[in-house]
Order: C-alpha cells, then structure tokens, then sequence
C-alpha cells in the first residue's frame, strides 16, 4: 500500500506506547485513524494528543480479548469512515512466568489479549476488507519473543510464536485480495508495557506481584526504559507497510541471536540427514 492519505486505520492498544506511535504516524501520513483500547482514560488522552493532526481522529474503547467488544468497535470504525484499509492489532500484554509461576490465569490473559485479540481482529475487519475489493494491510504486532524465546516458560513468547505463525499464513491467503500482512518483531521500546497489569481484567484474578528487587527483573526493566522510541518503531512499520514486507526488525543487534536458534534447527536435520549407525 503505497499511500496512505484519505486511507482508514483501526489500531488496537492505540492509547499508549507503539499503537499511539503507530496511529500518530498514519494521522502524520494523511491517514484518517480509530484508536481502540481497553483504557478509557488513556484513550481519552491519547486520542486528544492527536487532534491537531489535521486528520479524523477517533476513540473506541475495545477488549481485544472479547469478539463482541470487537466487531461491536469495528461497526463503530465501520459507521464513522466507511471502508477501512489498514488494520493494526497491536494490543499486547506481559505477565510473570518462568517455572515457579505457572499460572493459568497468567496463560489465559496473556494468551486472549496477545493471539486471540489479533484472531479477533481479522475476524471483525477481514470480510469488510474483502467486500470493498480495495485491498489493504495487516499489521500484526508480535515481538523478537515471536523469534528467540529470552523469557523462559512463560505465555508471552508463546503467544508472540504464534502470532508470528499465523501472520505467515495469513499473508498466503490474503495475497490473493490485494491485501499485505507485515508482522512487527521489535525487541525493546521505551512503552508503558511493565505495567501491563494495570488493565488486567478481573475475570483473570490478580496479577502475580512484580519482585522489582530480582535483578533479572531490574535488567529487564531498564532495557524497556532505555528502549527504542516507538516513533521509531511506527516508521519502519509505514515504510514495511508501503513495500508490503512480512517481517519487520527494528534491532538489528538481534539478528545472530535468531541465526542461533535456526542454525540448531539446521543441525537437527543435519542429524535427520545422517545415515543411521
Ligand atoms: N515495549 C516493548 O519492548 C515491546 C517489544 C516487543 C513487542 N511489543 C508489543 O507491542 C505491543 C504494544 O505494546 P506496548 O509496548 O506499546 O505497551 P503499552 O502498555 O504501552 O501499550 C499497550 C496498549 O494495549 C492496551 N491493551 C491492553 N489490554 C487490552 C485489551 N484487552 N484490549 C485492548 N487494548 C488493550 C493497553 O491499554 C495499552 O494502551 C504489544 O503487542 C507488545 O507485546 C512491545
């Protein structure tokens, strides 16, 4: 999708971190912007922060996790641009893991908001994308945790794998219809993820308590504060977006990391090949 200008976008997490970035940089492209969140106050916030943008700015509040809440904000999307071109799921949480904190509550948070919201998603935009005929994108946020698992035995790499799984087969069967799939794989942005928890749902019962004093934790926490800027994040995703790339990487620095894990996965079939003993 080469223009944006007078294009519709619906962007999940919109009211913080990369989604506000994402969505500030489609408003800054000529593009008319739905952000969607679950936090209405931060929502409020960030839809005002983009008002003079000069483009139509919205806010829906929207459960990523909940289809209802979903198509309920893609017919609010619907109503006020009419077709829509560009859909962002990029809503996304983090929770404690590791194996002393094998929570289910943990896995099923983390797993409805990060893979379910972005099945939602195309749930809710896909056919209205297919019935205007004018093609598209998809953006969907996964993480250098959908690539290198850094982060134990824990859901958010498992939810970020399979985001970047069913992005890869997505992007094959809208290929067709004109519509492009990027998958976003950053490492670490300077956002308001740390404090995830902060819109936990209740159905999930209480958020295991952050040791802050654990020094992994403490690591941890100064990588995201000293992170990317996200408006450096949501510039590589519209230049991805405008060459229609599948995977985007804003660390370079991760690349051997990634070389690591594919080159035992190589060897694995290295040893298939070998003739047996
Ligand atoms: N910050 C990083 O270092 C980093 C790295 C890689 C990937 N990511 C991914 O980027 C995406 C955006 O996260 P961020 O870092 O900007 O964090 P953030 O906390 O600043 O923003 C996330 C947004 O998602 C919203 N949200 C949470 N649950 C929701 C729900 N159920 N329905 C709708 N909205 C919901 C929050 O209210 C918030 O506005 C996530 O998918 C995250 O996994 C972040």
């Amino acid at each position: 999708m080469q223009e944006f200008v007078g294009k519709a976008a619906f962007v999940t997490g919109g009211a913080s971190g990369i989604g506000l970035a994402l969505c500030r940089a489609l408003a800054e492209a000529g593009g008319k912007v739905m952000l969607a969140d679950i936090e209405e106050a931060a929502l409020d916030a960030a839809v005002a922060s983009l008002a003079g943008s000069g483009q139509e700015i919205r806010g829906v509040i929207c459960d990523v996790a909940d289809p209802t809440s979903v198509d309920a904000a893609a017919q609010a999307t619907f109503s006020a641009f009419g077709k829509v071109h560009i859909l962002g799921n990029n809503a996304g949480v983090g929770a404690r893991g590791g194996i002393n904190h094998i929570a289910l509550d943990n896995w099923r948070w983390v797993v409805d908001v990060n893979l379910i919201g972005v099945v939602n998603g195309v749930r809710a935009f896909l056919p209205h994308m297919r019935a205007h005929g004018e093609g598209g994108h998809i953006v969907n946020t996964a993480s250098m945790a959908g690539m290198v698992n850094f982060q134990r035995f824990a859901p958010y790499p498992a939810t970020k794998y399979a985001v970047v799984g069913i992005s890869e087969g997505l992007a094959k069967e809208v290929k067709p219809l004109g519509i492009g799939v990027s998958i976003l794989c950053p490492r670490f942005v300077r956002t308001n993820i740390l404090e995830s928890a902060r819109n936990r749902p209740e159905r999930y019962g209480p958020a295991t308590p952050t040791d802050t004093t654990n020094p992994l934790y403490a690591r941890f926490a100064e990588r995201v504060r000293t992170g990317m800027h996200p408006a450096e994040v949501a510039r590589r995703v519209l230049a991805a977006v405008r060459d229609d790339e599948l995977y985007i990487f804003t660390h370079p620095e991760m690349r051997s990391a990634v070389e690591e894990r594919f080159q035992a996965i190589l060897a694995a079939f290295d040893r298939a090949a070998a003739p047996s003993l």
